[in-house]
Parts: C-alpha cells; sequence; structure tokens
C-alpha cells in the first residue's frame, strides 16, 4: 500500500520530545525517511529507535539552533544521508519568562528569541536553499502557536516570537511559491503532556487553567493531533496550501 510520504525525506529540527518527537513518528509512519535532529542525543535515538521498530527508517543529527553552522551542518548532513531534503518541520521552542512585559528578564528575551525566533530564521533558510537547489518542490512546516494569532497578558516574550514566525511564514511562502516549495505553519493551542507545557504549568501554578477552560472542546490538544496535520501539511494532500497558519485549537480562535 502506498503512503502519502513514500519516498520523501523529511527533517524534524526539535524532534527529541514533544510535537517534534510525534511528529517524526507520524511522518515515518507516512512512509518518510526522518532525521530527528535536537540537542538531546539519548532522546532522539530513542525516538530513532522507535521508528526504526515500526519498519521506519530514521537517524539522528545534534543540532543546536541557536548556532548558525550547526543548523548549516544539519541541512548539509540530511543531503549526505539520503541525497535531498523535501520536508521540514521547525519545532525548537522554549518558553520561560510567562509574565506580563514590565517583569520580563532581558536575558531571556534574548535567549528566547534565539531559539524560536533566530534558530526558526536559520532552519528556514538552509532547509529552503536546498529545496530551491535541487528542485521538484517542497513543504517546510513551523511551529507557532494560537499566540502567533493572539496574545496573552502575560509571556509577552512568546508571543512575540510566535507572531514573528508567522511573518517569516508567510514571507518565505511569497517568496518560493513558483519553484512549488509551499511553507506553513501550526497554531496549536495548548497541547497536554509535552515537556514545554508541562514545566510552564509546573513554574506557574494556575497559569494555563483558565486556556485549557477557554478551549471549546474542552480539553488541550493531543500531541498526535498537531502531529496529523504536520504530515497532512507535507503531503501532496495539502498541494495548494501556502502560506497559511492552520490553527490547531478545538475552536479556541472561532470565540
Ligand atoms: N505544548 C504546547 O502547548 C505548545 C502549543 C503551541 C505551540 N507549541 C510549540 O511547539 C514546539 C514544540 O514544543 P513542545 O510543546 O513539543 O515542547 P518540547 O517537547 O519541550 O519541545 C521543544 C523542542 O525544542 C528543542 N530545542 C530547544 N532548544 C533548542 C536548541 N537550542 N536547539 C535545538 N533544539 C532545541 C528541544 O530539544 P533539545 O532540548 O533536545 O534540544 C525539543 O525537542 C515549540 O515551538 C512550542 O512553542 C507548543
Amino acid at each position: 500500500m502506498s503512503m502519502a510520504l513514500d519516498g520523501k525525506v523529511a527533517l524534524v529540527v526539535g524532534g527529541s520530545s514533544g510535537i517534534g518527537r510525534g511528529a517524526a513518528l507520524a511522518l515515518a509512519a507516512a512512509g518518510a525517511r526522518v532525521v530527528v535532529a535536537a540537542r538531546r542525543e539519548p532522546e532522539c535515538r530513542e525516538v530513532v529507535g522507535e521508528i526504526e521498530a515500526r519498519g521506519g527508517a530514521a537517524v539522528f543529527a545534534r543540532v543546536d539552533v541557536t548556532v548558525p553552522a550547526e543548523v548549516e551542518a544539519l541541512v548539509a548532513t540530511v543531503v549526505e544521508r539520503w541525497g535531498r531534503l523535501d520536508c521540514a518541520v521547525n519545532s525548537a521552542g522554549i518558553n520561560e519568562d510567562v509574565v506580563p512585559i514590565t517583569e520580563a528578564d532581558d536575558a531571556v528575551f534574548d535567549r528566547m528569541m534565539a531559539v524560536n525566533c533566530k534558530g526558526t530564521f536559520l532552519c528556514m533558510k538552509h532547509e529552503l536553499r536546498q529545496m530551491v537547489r535541487q528542485g521538484g518542490g517542497g513543504s517546510v512546516v513551523n511551529l507557532s502557536s494560537i499566540m502567533g494569532h493572539v496574545a496573552a497578558p502575560t509571556g509577552s516574550i512568546y508571543v512575540a516570537t510566535k507572531h514573528a514566525i508567522e511573518g517569516l511564514t508567510k514571507s518565505a511562502a511569497l517568496s518560493y511559491a513558483k519553484q512549488g516549495i509551499r511553507v506553513n505553519a501550526v497554531a496549536p493551542t495548548v497541547v497536554a503532556g509535552t515537556p514545554l507545557i508541562d514545566s510552564t504549568m509546573k513554574n506557574y501554578p494556575g497559569l494555563i487553567d483558565p486556556y485549557i477552560a477557554d478551549i471549546p472542546a474542552g480539553r488541550p490538544a493531543r500531541v498526535d493531533e498537531v502531529a496529523r496535520v504536520i504530515v497532512w501539511l507535507c503531503s501532496d494532500d495539502a498541494s495548494f496550501v501556502n502560506g497559511h497558519s492552520l490553527a490547531v485549537d478545538g475552536g479556541q480562535l472561532s470565540k
């Protein structure tokens, strides 16, 4: 039986845990060969092992998205290993100071901009260069958030980084549409059980509860629900979807 991503090569940056991990598993299940990239090698290797145990193909590549040379080398590694890059998922992200702007720390601003915003920029730059170079189109999916569409009184830095990712996504979508390369984002609401959301809930008790209560579906998203949307955006089923930020929010942004 042929699958949606048969023969494709996919890179998942931030594949060691959470949504990136789920995306790597789902992309492999859809037939792609997957490069699982992040800083934590044991976690990435576990994802690789899980994919292989299910009959898929995957390799680990280490990257710190704040280091431009490492991001460039990562894409070169993908091409060395499998000859091309068809799908790229940029899921590396952090959320540290969930406070109003007057209480936000300057160093945290720099760190979050470096990972969420510049990291996504660097990944897109080198992924898109490769997709243009090889020809034949491609698909890039960035991890935004509903916080890339709207704001919250706390978390001004996170909101700013996610709005920046929305801008990068739309602009790049326009730049490479003629080459058949699509650049989209997914914008999840709270996704349960990832290290990012677990640490936010631990560090700021009670802060996330009102956001979950506000979700019309009455619950947070699951990782697999976001991962399936990422697979769809990577596939030819989404062949005319470009520059879009797809909310995976149980209806929250419709309120
Ligand atoms: N969970 C949610 O509620 C939610 C909602 C909307 C959007 N998102 C977004 O979804 C994305 C994934 O988050 P998650 O919830 O799945 O949390 P997560 O499991 O903590 O994922 C974050 C990923 O980013 C990687 N990362 C962090 N800093 C990095 C760096 N300098 N270089 C390379 N990789 C780095 C981490 O890997 P290493 O530590 O191994 O490097 C990890 O794989 C983020 O962009 C987040 O903003 C999450």
